[in-house]
Order: C-alpha cells, then structure tokens, then sequence
C-alpha cells in the first residue's frame, strides 16, 4: 500500500456521474499538459467506474480511484463491481459512504465497513466519507453524529496509515455553501485528536471546494486536503487547486 502518512496533502477529484469518452480524452490532455508543482501532495481522480481504464497508465503523477464497491466479493450480485475488480484497474483509492451513497441508495455505517474492508484487504486506501445535515447541525449534534459514522465504518482492519477520513458537511455539498475556517479545523481536530482508537488519521474537507476557497481550507492546520466534486469537472480548475 501507499504510505498516505507521508503526503502533506492528499487531493481527490469525484466526478459523480458526469462523463464521457471525449470528457476524459479532453481531461487527461489538459491535466497532463502540466506537469503539478507542488511536492508531497497525493492526487486522484475518481471517475466512474466504466471510465477507470481509460484512465490508468494515462495519468501523470496522479492516482487512480473509485467513487464505491461492493460489499461482496464474486457471486450473484448483479450490477455490482468488487474491490479485487477495482484492484486490477490499477486502482489506489477508492470513496465509500460518500452522503449520496448513504442517503440516495441507504447505504449504512454496516455496509460501508463492510466495503472498507474489502478494499483494504485488496491494499486499496478506503476514502470514508462522513457528515452532518444541516438539521443535525442546527441541532448542535455533528460532533455526535461524527462520533457514530467513524466508529461504526472503519474496519478493524483499518488504521491511520491505511484509511482516509472525508469530513463532508451534507448541507455544503453542491450547494456553495462551506462552514466557515473554524469550523472546519475545529472539526477537523475533534475527527483527529478526540476519538479513542482511531487518533490521527488523515483527514480531507470536502463540500462547495474550488479554486477560490482551498488554498485557505488546506492552510487549516488539521486539514490534510479537499474531496472535490463539481470542481474538479474542469480540469484547469482541479489543477489550481492540486497548486494551491
Ligand atoms: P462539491 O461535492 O465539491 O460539488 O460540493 C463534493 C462531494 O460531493 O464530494
């Protein structure tokens, strides 16, 4: 596996649903018409799962991920795709328990550590996505909430060195909204100092990053990069922000 500890920033691109043959022909000349500038900084880029072997072998210092996998290994589980399938598509990363997945396919904290441990037995880096709506938010329970998502998804096969935490606010995804700076380190803190038995993991932002606000989110001292969705579609976008 990689050694994510060592990354100053790890910056991940999830384009959702959006796609095409000519989109990623376009994506992968401009992204690789520059080389990135910034050291010590992981990027990846998570397509759809249909697109990931146009990508792999064509990315220039950039990982390859997935945006979910399933909870089971081989068997009659039709429209699945497997974590072992993921690895031979040179994959590195992969999001579960994106707020989508939870909410739009009612995916629980069960089925998410179930699929962290699949990818992790195949040496592929879990990017587990947690957050609040915006009515636990109002109702002062996101630290709660966290609480609850991190300790029942994270595998026991997990550890700091092998799992990325995505902290995505549900109220600030697509929508241009973020917290403000404090909030997002103070939350970020409490994910990385506060919570017996999983201490210092790596821990991403995501919800409304562009290039305009992720130089000041990844300057937060316990924010170790962004999940970008809507963002990362234009790829001279992404890349300002791999160079914030
Ligand atoms: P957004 O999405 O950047 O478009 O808010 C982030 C995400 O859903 O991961």
């Amino acid at each position: 596996m990689l050694e994510i500890q060592k990354f100053d920033k790890i910056i991940a691109a999830n384009w959702k649903l959006q796609g095409s043959f000519d989109f990623v022909k376009r994506y992968l000349d401009e992204l690789n018409s520059n080389i990135l500038e910034k050291q010590g900084v992981c990027s990846i880029v998570c397509p759809p799962s249909i697109y990931l072997h146009k990508l792999v072998n064509n990315l220039k210092s950039i990982f390859l991920g997935a945006q979910d996998c399933s909870n089971y290994n081989s068997g009659a589980y039709t429209g699945e795709v497997s974590a072992n399938m993921l690895k031979e598509l040179s994959c590195n990363f992969c999001i579960v328990g994106h707020s989508e997945r939870r909410k739009i396919f009612k995916q629980s904290n069960k089925d998410i550590c179930l699929k962290a441990k699949n990818l992790l037995d195949q040496s592929i880096h879990p990017i587990i996505c947690i957050g609040e709506t915006l009515e636990e938010k109002n109702k002062n329970l996101t630290k709660e909430v966290l609480f609850n998502q991190i300790s029942k998804s994270i595998p026991n096969n997990g550890s700091k060195n092998s799992v990325i935490l995505a902290y995505e606010p549900i109220w600030a995804i697509g929508t241009s909204l973020t917290p403000s700076l404090e909030e997002i380190n103070d939350i970020h803190y409490f994910i990385k100092n506060e919570i017996q038995n999983f201490k210092n993991y790596k821990v991403i932002y995501g919800g409304s990053v562009k290039s305009n606000n992720a130089t000041n989110i990844m300057e937060l001292n316990n924010v170790d990069g962004v999940l970008v969705g809507g963002a990362s579609l234009d790829p001279l976008e992404f890349r300002k922000i791999m160079n914030s």
